[in-house]
């Protein structure tokens, strides 16, 4: 006999208490606790005779079954964040803020894979809604299963009954399950449902991709320990007012975590891009000041991106910063480097700093292109539109050594530019076959000399 009882909830981290608190311990939030019942089963008594039948084994007594071979997806770039295809058996978490495309993303993923079954279910739209969307997206028909649907027990009747290869589920939050009370979307519908697939996929095989919602702070509603639970989790980003998107892995058991694909979204669906840097830069023949080129990694991909500065003169009392793509305090960090280096007079200027293509850039070693942005807008003299940069900035105006140099380089060296400045610590790699020319620096000064002389 089951027992009823009821707990509340952290609808924020999932932490519980048999109590109704105000503020969470454990996440510090307010009036985050809601009031759940949780079914408390006896443990089966046929414990006993389950162990005997699943005994632990050596790695050798495991056989693979056949067809475990990762399923492609057909959207390149969706297969090398995920470590190239998705695992059988395997659960995927796709989250990203509303309106990023996380539905479109694998709407299109549905309708491109071909040979493949696929199960759709959606509890968002309705299969007319559906229906337009694919129409827009102008992808070719294939046999594809399209489900509108909120409850977790009719769905998971049939996936058992279709057998499809992939389970596509848009969204985790609009599921829930009959057996318990607390409404969809809450932490324990979430992580019930989400427990309920996972059994599914380990049972049959069938991969599935869960589509989450994300809150205010960026976390994926619902609590961290979906997370835990699934094998991969993406994140689809970038601003909204843009049109370029990010997919990257937070976690993947089965993959590395610092791939990443872009995409673009257009009229007709998301479109890959394959060459980022080709499009991310734009080389007129006319040099304007105000630019750099920086040569920048995300994740193990290296890029080249356009970094523009606008330095005018403060109209009001306290001058301005403003950076789009770049962490303010590292800017106000690089301002205070060319004070004290270059006689920047930070106190009557105001600075707009903007990462091309609406990108979010965390690597250091753009600091060097973002200076010499900043510099070239503040004298009015452009720099040369066939020089890149890549070097971190240090507190004393240092240049200091980056990672991978040799990408970046390279990358810089593919796309045509003549000439790179880098820092002089990255020492011994192999140049002799880059047609072209590598300026080592050790002082933000040199780079001031050699640029603006
Ligand atoms: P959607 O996939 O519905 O976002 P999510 O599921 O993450 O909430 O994407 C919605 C946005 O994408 C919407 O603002 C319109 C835009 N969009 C296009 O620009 N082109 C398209 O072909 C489609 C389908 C959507
Ligand atoms: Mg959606």
């Amino acid at each position: 006999m089951g027992q009823t009882k009821t707990i509340y909830t952290c609808q924020n981290c999932g932490a519980q208490s048999p109590k109704w608190l105000g503020k969470c311990p454990s996440c510090g939030e307010w009036n985050t606790y809601v009031e759940e019942i949780v079914e408390k089963k006896k443990p089966a008594s046929d414990i006993e005779s389950r162990s005997l039948i699943n005994k632990a084994v050596t790695l050798s007594e495991i056989e693979l079954k056949n067809g475990n071979d990762r399923i492609k997806l057909g959207i390149h770039e969706f297969d090398r964040v995920l470590g190239g295809g998705i695992v059988p058996g395997s659960i995927v978490l796709l989250g990203g803020e509303p309106g990023i495309g996380k539905s479109t993303l694998a709407l299109q993923t549905a309708l491109e894979l071909h040979e493949k079954k696929v199960l759709y279910v959606s509890g968002e739209e309705s299969l007319q809604q559906i229906k337009l969307r694919a129409e827009r997206l102008k992808r070719k028909k294939n046999d594809c299963l399209f489900l509108s649907e909120t409850s977790l027990e009719v769905v998971i009747r049939q996936a058992e009954q279709i057998k499809p290869d992939l389970l596509i589920i848009d969204s985790i939050q609009t599921l829930s399950t009959e057996i318990m009370d607390s409404s969809p979307g809450s932490v324990s519908q979430v992580r019930e449902c989400t427990s309920q697939l996972l059994k599914l996929a380990k049972k049959t095989g069938i991969s599935v991709i869960l589509i989450g919602h994300i809150n205010k702070e960026g976390s994926l509603a619902g609590p961290k320990v979906l997370e835990h639970m699934v094998d991969t989790v993406l994140q689809f980003e970038g601003d909204s007012n843009y049109m370029y998107r990010i997919l990257r892995a937070g976690k993947n058991r089965f993959g590395s975590t610092s791939e990443l694909g872009i995409f673009e979204m257009c009229s007709s669906g998301l479109k890959e891009i394959l060459n980022p840097s080709e499009q991310l830069i734009t080389r007129g023949t006319d040099v304007v000041s105000g630019t750099a080129i920086a040569s920048t990694l995300q994740g193990i991909r290296p890029f080249l991106i356009e970094i523009q500065a606008l330095v005018s003169s403060a109209a009001y009392g306290t001058p301005q910063r403003s950076s789009t793509g770049l962490d303010l305090r590292r800017l106000n960090m690089l301002l205070a480097v060319l004070e004290k280096r270059a006689g920047f007079k930070l106190q009557a200027r105001d600075v707009f700093l903007n990462v091309a293509g609406g990108l979010k850039i965390n690597d250091t070693a753009t600091d060097l292109a973002v200076i010499c942005s900043i510099l070239s807008s503040n004298i009015d003299i452009a720099v040369d539109n066939k020089t890149c940069f890549t070097g971190e900035v240090g507190l004393t105006g240092e240049i200091r050594g980056v990672s991978r140099i040799e990408q970046r380089v390279g990358e810089a060296a593919r796309l045509g530019f003549k000439k790179i400045f880098i820092p002089k610590r990255n020492k011994g790699f192999d140049i002799s076959k880059l047609n072209l020319e590598i300026l080592r620096v050790n002082r933000v000064e040199e780079v001031f000399q050699l640029i603006f002389k």
